[in-house]
């Protein structure tokens, strides 16, 4: 996926993290194409745990300062796929995945895409309502 101009919130510094955390994911998913050991699989998982944990931080901190409404399911959602790419980390980790790299691809990529669109994308209606 990439982004585009149909997927901006609004809200510059929330638009430019979606941008560098897709460009990160996408970067992930070629090094793993590439072919990545099990350690360097968990060292660019955690890279892109802490990009996506200090994005949410900062998205749900735009959401309060704009009294988002639905902000509580929200922070839930962002809490639910943290724990989820964690448990795929320690998996990784551990070497007992279950999961293919394919398959976290397919995940990410698919749950990245709705979420900014059916989720962040409210942030624009919520700036943009009157
Ligand atoms: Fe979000
Ligand atoms: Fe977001």
């Amino acid at each position: 996926m990439s982004w585009k101009e149909s997927l901006s919130t609004d809200v510059t510094s929330v638009d430019r993290q979606h941008q560098d955390l897709i460009a990160a994911a996408q970067d992930f998913f070629a090094r793993i194409h590439a072919g990545l050991s099990r350690g360097e699989t968990v060292v660019a998982l955690d890279g892109l745990i802490a990009l996506v944990s200090e994005h949410f931080d900062h998205e749900e901190r735009v959401m309060r300062n704009i009294a988002l409404p639905s902000l509580a399911t929200h922070a839930h959602l962002h809490r639910a796929l943290l724990e989820e790419i964690q448990e795929f980390r320690e998996e990784t980790a551990l070497g007992t995945n279950e999961r293919s790299p394919a398959d976290i691809e397919h995940f990410l990529n698919l749950w990245l895409y709705r979420h900014i669109v059916e989720e962040d994308l409210k942030i624009f209606h919520h700036l943009n309502r009157y």
